[in-house]
């Protein structure tokens, strides 16, 4: 796995989060499906997809990102779309994931509304991130676009997503974000 340093313990963490819900479901029929949302070149989702047996698809609005994504695995579906405006039907995933992808987004509530809508009923969103301080945002001017906890946790909750928890990482710097989609 070519995980960066920094990410192994949440994206460590996010995958056990995937495998208990995996075994709550106990899915004997059909595998249960993953959305990455910013999968870059692929390292989530084929992590994930290897680690927990799940169908996963990766999306990304960058072609040639997805096109070097798609050599990494046939086992995962990548696809060339944005957050934003996703075509795939309601009611289609059962988990959504993004790594340190969220805040580049040009519009993250948007966003957040299509995982929403293409989430299954109860289905759940886990979100890697950078966090955001009002330090680094006054000195480094990319900083500006993370989310600080409380405005990651109040973006989720007016998007419609309920039994929101937060774990920042040993050193602070990333956070795991979980969330539920909150019934109609
Ligand atoms: C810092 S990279 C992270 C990529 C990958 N998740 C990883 O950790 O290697 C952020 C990604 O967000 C993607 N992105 C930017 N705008 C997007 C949008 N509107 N919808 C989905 N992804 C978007 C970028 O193309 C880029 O691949």
């Amino acid at each position: 796995m070519d995980l960066l340093e920094n990410e192994v313990e949440l994206v460590t963490e996010l995958c056990e989060r995937l495998k208990r819900e995996k075994e709550k479901t106990k899915s004997k029929t059909a595998s249960l499906k993953i959305l990455d949302i910013g999968c870059g070149t692929g390292k989530l989702a084929v992590y994930l997809s290897e680690e927990t047996g799940c169908a996963v698809t990766g999306i990304d609005p960058v072609r040639a990102t997805v096109e070097k994504a798609r050599m990494k695995s046939p086992s995962v579906t990548f696809e060339v779309q944005s957050a934003e405006e996703l075509t795939f039907a309601n009611d289609t995933f059962d988990f959504a994931v993004s790594l340190k992808a969220l805040h580049e987004l040009p519009n993250p509530r948007e966003a957040l509304r299509e995982v929403r809508r293409v989430l299954k009923e109860r289905g759940k969103i886990f979100i890697v991130d950078w966090v955001g301080s009002v330090a680094q945002t006054s000195s480094h001017a990319h900083a500006k676009k993370y989310f600080s906890p409380e405005r990651l946790k109040e973006a989720l909750s007016e998007t419609g997503f309920v039994n929101l928890s937060i774990k920042p990482n040993k050193e602070g710097e990333l956070m795991l974000v979980e969330g539920e989609k909150m019934s109609a």
